[in-house]
């Protein structure tokens, strides 16, 4: 029987916890563009060879053919504020330069001294100069060879100094975020951002910013760290606790794909209880357990949400997010439908971005390689808060905790609340996800995917065969 015979479930329900579609129906007010689309494509299910997540000459193709010739997500405008402001993007042992080179310009740039091969970013900075440290050559913002110290020394490079400019990627950016792709002959970024433009309208987010920046080191391949949160699966075994406030299986998955763009999303309803727990489990229980969670982001001796009835319910916790947010940030949140302050929406565009849409939990992740081993990787974690209103300049974007495999989120980053315990405990399974599939036995060397829950990872694994050009299923 071939896999497209094989009924395909989406999703379980139970009498407390509808399925997404079913619950957008008792939104309290008009569902925008964005969560009136469903996906339109459906990929197989392949058995994954769990080589991809550790072989060495894997991540060496992925670096050619995927890395240098990809659009992605590098950083948010707001890391840049001012011209001349810089910051480093290493993805594996490639590096490159982003900076601010004008008002509403950004340029990228090998990160590599013309010189003797300095690197020439090594964190957040700015000036007036691209300045190497080792002996003091200078390149303009836009990249342009500016001072050679002992110039007497170099006329060979004075001569032709145009020849010395610094070699570029390819810049383009969509709602604040900056995106770069170092094949310069790559077609425009807005083909590989699909619908992502169109859904994200609404939410606007060029009108947030970076409120937490965490940079996790994790000893896992990023594809493996990156597929671990692509599914809500895993949170009847890694997330119980969350369960009595989250639609676990009741999520809904969508894949758009029209060869050129590879976006997914995940819809997690918050406020109803997992199916999983019956239906004994109580829709009170749930909306209280919402309206805890998000009163304690809001920040310490905030009141949570009343609950009045079951049968209001999340609209309730959706109209106190309204209220209290709106008080606070001085802004308009009515247009915003239940959905979008209370749900998890994560978006994922290949090959390692995930924007999360609207309010209820706006967070950016980016998963990249690092340096040269595929055992190991980088996580980038981004909570984004809306930009308060009135004629007050942006607030600077937040200085980025770097976490070392061994620190935890708990005890490091208590300023992004309850998600810090949510990450502590995805942390726990990866590196022991990691060592587990390079000792699988030989027999049984594959990973093995649920149809739908895991149907995002299946339609990634077959964006990336295509890309790297696999034909024998390695
Ligand atoms: S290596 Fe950069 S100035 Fe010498
Ligand atoms: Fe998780």
């Amino acid at each position: 029987m071939s896999d497209v015979d094989l009924p395909l479930t989406k999703g379980f329900s139970s009498k407390a916890s509808p399925l997404v579609a079913d619950l957008l129906k008792s939104d309290s007010r008009e569902l925008p563009p964005a969560l009136k689309a469903v996906g339109n494509y459906q990929p197989k299910t392949l058995p994954l060879p769990m080589s991809r997540y550790y072989d060495p000459a894997f991540a060496e193709l992925e670096k050619e053919r995927l890395w240098n010739k990809t659009w992605q997500f590098v950083c948010r405008e707001e890391d840049i504020p001012e011209v001349g402001d810089r910051i480093p993007y290493d993805v594996g042992d490639l590096s490159f330069l982003i900076i601010r080179s004008g008002k509403n310009e950004f340029k990228a740039f090998y990160n590599t001294c013309l010189h003797r091969g300095t690197r020439l970013c090594n964190g957040q900075g700015g000036g007036e100069h691209i300045r190497c440290p080792f002996h003091g050559w200078e390149w303009s913002p836009t990249g342009q060879l500016s001072k050679v110290p002992s110039n007497w020394d170099f006329p060979h490079v004075i001569a032709r100094s145009e020849a010395f400019s610094l070699p570029e990627a390819k810049v383009a950016t969509w709602g604040g975020f900056i995106f770069i792709n170092p094949d310069m002959e790559a077609g425009p970024l807005e083909s590989a951002l699909g619908v992502l433009p169109e859904h994200f309208q609404s939410w606007e987010p060029e009108n947030h910013f970076t409120f937490a920046h965490i940079s996790k080191r994790i000893h896992a391949n990023w594809k493996l760290t990156l597929e671990a949160f692509l599914e809500a699966y895993h949170v009847i075994e890694t997330h119980s606790d969350a369960m009595p406030f989250t639609g676990d299986a009741t999520t809904q998955y969508d894949i758009w794909d029209d060869g050129e763009s590879h976006v997914s999303r995940l819809i997690t309803p918050l406020g109803v209880p997992s199916p999983h727990l019956g239906d004994e489990a109580s829709g009170e229980a749930a909306l209280q357990g919402v309206a805890m969670v998000m009163a304690m982001a809001m920040g310490p001796g905030v009141e949570p949400a009343r609950i009045d009835s079951v049968e209001l319910g999340r609209s309730q916790v959706a109209e106190w997010r309204r209220q209290t947010m709106g008080a606070a940030l001085g802004r308009d949140f009515s247009q915003l439908c239940d959905a979008e302050l209370v749900d998890t929406i994560q978006y994922f565009m290949f090959p390692n971005f995930c924007p999360w849409y609207g309010e209820g939990l706006p967070l950016v992740y980016q998963f990249l390689p690092y340096g040269d081993d595929p055992n190991e990787c980088v996580m980038n974690i981004r909570l984004l808060a809306p930009v308060p209103g009135g004629d007050g300049p942006r607030p600077p974007s937040a200085q980025i905790i770097e976490l070392g495999p061994d620190d935890d989120f708990t005890t490091n980053v208590a300023q992004i609340g309850v998600l810090s315990h949510i990450f502590d405990q995805d942390m726990v399974n990866l590196p022991i996800v990691q060592k587990g599939v390079r000792s699988a036995s030989p027999s049984h060397a594959y990973s093995t995917l649920g149809r739908y829950q895991e149907s995002r990872i299946a339609h990634f694994h077959e964006v990336l065969t295509r890309v790297l050009g696999i034909v024998d299923g390695k």
